[in-house]
């Protein structure tokens, strides 16, 4: 982890180091309109990883991929008639799209927490735009606070929680709007999943339509009860050190005979990375029982290891 966090101005000098430390797999936190986001290459699946780590998130929730332009979100998800309506009427803006996750969308698994979907939004506020036309990629980020705490409005309020835990921060000032995006999702009937800084009222207007309301537990903040949320079809058994006949190891560190390895060499940065890509695999090569190997609950891997609790949990 890099001890000292780099202090950058929004200047050509500021956001061309910001583009590269980001290239590199590193975290920048940087402004938006709405609150300072902690970014990260949406790509680089170890760099998402470092995300949680930094954050101390105990869980994967599925984070917004940042965008400078709708043409580029395209690249991503899938924009239907309602999508395309929002995005046209408030992009850039305090607004985040919940809409379905292109095949083909580039994305780490884990930015979306293995769900089908992607919130992606285009932020305003000059410095955001600026970065995202310079990085010319898709920069996943939550706000940059330390989990549970308050969403940070100012670049002291970052450094009050992430000093030395990521590589940077680009100083924009203090957030306009103060609060966080709105968040609606665009994959059936669109939805308010967060009241935000983009008032319900004027969304509907924009769709000619009330919004639905997310039923009740399906709250962006648990996305373990998302409707849609990936589990493999598979049966999975927790803490295995020797699977039973039948079974298929999905490994953790120096263990013999695994189908799949999340991290051969143990590493918890690594495996989260590779977490929802490896039970899609697994999945994928057939209905055996899936056991997979201890993992620390320490770090991430507290975090991987509430997702696998989730995906061994009883089925409905
Ligand atoms: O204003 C904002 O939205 C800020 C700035 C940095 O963009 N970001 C932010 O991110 O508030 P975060 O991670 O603190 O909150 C994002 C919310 C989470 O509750 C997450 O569960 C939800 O968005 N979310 C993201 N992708 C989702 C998806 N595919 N389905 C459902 N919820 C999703
Ligand atoms: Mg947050």
């Amino acid at each position: 982890m890099p001890p000292v966090t780099e202090r950058l101005e929004a200047d050509l000098a500021g956001l061309a180091r910001a583009r590269t430390l980001l290239g590199a797999g590193e975290l920048v936190a940087f402004p938006t309109e709405t609150v300072y986001g902690l970014g990260a290459d949406a790509r680089q699946g170890a760099a998402v990883a470092r995300i949680f780590e930094a954050k101390g998130r105990p869980r994967f929730n599925p984070l917004i991929v940042h965008v400078a332009d709708l043409d580029t979100a395209e690249r991503h998800g899938v924009f239907g008639t309602d999508a395309m309506a929002l995005a046209d009427a408030f992009w850039p803006g305090p607004l985040t799209l919940v809409v379905p996750l292109r095949e083909d969308s580039g994305l780490s698994p884990l930015v979306s927490a293995g769900l089908e979907t992607v919130g992606i939004r285009v932020p305003g506020g000059g410095v955001a735009q600026e970065l995202l036309r310079l990085f010319d990629g898709p920069v996943a980020a939550p706000s940059a606070n330390i989990s549970g705490k308050v969403s940070p409005t100012r670049a002291e309020h970052v450094l009050d929680g992430l000093d030395g835990r990521i590589a940077a921060i680009l100083d924009g000032g203090p957030a306009e709007v103060g609060v966080e995006s709105t968040i609606i999702g665009c994959f059936d009937h669109p939805r308010m999943l967060r009241p935000g800084g983009l008032p319900a009222e004027a969304i509907e207007a924009a769709l000619g339509r009330p919004l639905a309301h997310a039923p009740v537990g399906d709250t962006p903040n648990a996305p373990g009860q998302l409707a849609s949320h990936y589990a493999p079809g598979a049966p999975v058994r927790l803490n295995v050190d020797s699977p039973e006949p039948g079974e298929r190891l999905l490994g953790f560190g120096h263990v013999h005979g695994a189908a799949l390895n999340l991290s051969p060499g143990g590493d918890l940065v690594e495996a989260a990375a590779n977490l929802f890509d490896h039970l899609r695999r697994m999945d994928a090569r057939g209905d055996a029982p899936i056991a997979v190997s201890p993992i620390p609950d320490h770090g991430l891997g507290r975090a991987i290891n509430d997702r696998l609790t989730r995906a061994a949990a009883p089925r409905p």
